[in-house]
């Protein structure tokens, strides 16, 4: 099969395209045929650029020192089971699913093996009847994300919320779960994507790059940083002090992302009942991966990127 090899950590130009041998499924396993991945902020940070000095220490111990041990890198997926070991329960051959792979990585591949069962080496769930494979990988990555780290705010209707980042992958994401929770919903972004912030039903909207402070009395219930900390600006800051009392301020940085089914499938739910449609950035030829890493490297994606496979 095809697949994309990390040689070495730098740059985009690290990513090769090579033949390898097709993974064999173990009876626990199911053999995915991968038709879409997504380049995720993760992906960058793995495939090892401009990663702050105190966290690529601790990435390459676990990752590995000069390159990768996993070499094939890529942690979303959306595709068809191709076949099933015979302890599977939950799949089977045609089934058409979604996930992501944590620490077993390996989506930038033709084809991937993984087990049924949620670990930190994945999670796989039906992707929703109405998404294309391209829609699923942004539905998988930026719900996983944003569904995890909003319960956390415990959302009920009429509460004021706050999504700052509005028009990342998490970000996009956010605003239309919040509103199916029944929120009135304020979106930061740069002015460039207001409108999408509209589109996706926000009430109001913020440009974080002329606007550095809330309306006096403001205040909002939950506050959700989808682009985590070292994005910054001083609207942010006024935003963390603008809670309600009892509101609670979270970033998606805020503790490991949990790869659990159980939230593929409510994802599942909120997109087939028409309540969330995933917005697709730029898709990406498989050859060309290396150019969506240049492109999602630059930091303004908007919802998110993906790569085609198997197309
Ligand atoms: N907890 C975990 O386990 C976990 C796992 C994966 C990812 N993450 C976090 O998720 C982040 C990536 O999320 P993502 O892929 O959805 O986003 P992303 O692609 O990194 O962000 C792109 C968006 O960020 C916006 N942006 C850039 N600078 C900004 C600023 N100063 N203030 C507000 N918005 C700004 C851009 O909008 P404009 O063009 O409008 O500026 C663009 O739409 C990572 O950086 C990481 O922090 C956490």
């Amino acid at each position: 099969m095809k697949a994309i090899i990390c040689t070495k950590y730098g740059p985009p130009e690290v990513l090769k395209i090579k033949e390898v041998d097709k993974p064999v499924p173990k009876d626990n396993e199911v053999r995915i045929k991968i038709h879409a991945t997504a380049v995720t902020a993760s992906d960058i940070y793995i495939r090892g650029s401009q990663i702050p000095l105190r966290y690529m220490i601790p990435m390459r111990l676990m990752l590995g020192i000069t390159k990768p041990r996993k070499s094939i890198i890529g942690l979303v997926l959306a595709g068809e089971i191709e076949s099933a070991g015979k302890d599977i329960k939950r799949f089977k051959p045609g089934d058409k699913v979604y996930g992501l792979t944590g620490f077993g990585f390996g989506c930038y591949a033709e084809y991937k093996c993984m087990k049924e069962t949620d670990s930190t080496y994945g999670c796989l769930s039906l992707k929703p009847e109405n998404l294309t494979y391209e829609e699923a990988t942004v539905a998988a990555y930026g719900g996983l994300l944003a569904f995890q780290y909003m319960e956390r705010g415990n959302i009920k209707p009429g509460q004021n919320v706050l999504i700052y980042g509005a028009s990342s992958t998490t970000g996009t994401t956010a605003i239309q779960f919040a509103k199916y929770l029944g929120a009135n919903v304020t979106a930061v972004s740069s002015a460039s994507n207001m409108e999408l912030s509209k589109s996706l039903g926000a009430d109001t909207v913020l440009d974080y790059t002329t606007t550095d402070t809330l309306k006096p009395g403001e205040q909002y219930d939950f506050v959700l940083d989808a682009v985590g900390r070292r994005k910054k600006s001083k609207l942010k800051a006024a935003c963390k002090k603008s809670l309600s009392p009892g509101g609670k301020y979270v970033s998606i940085d805020d503790g490991n992302l949990l790869l659990d089914s159980k939230r593929l499938d409510y994802i599942r739910e909120v997109t087939e009942t028409g309540n969330m449609k995933p917005v697709v950035d730029r898709c990406y030829a498989f050859e060309e991966i290396a150019e969506a890493h240049r492109y999602v490297e630059m930091g303004h994606k908007i919802g998110g990127v993906v790569v085609r496979i198997n197309n």
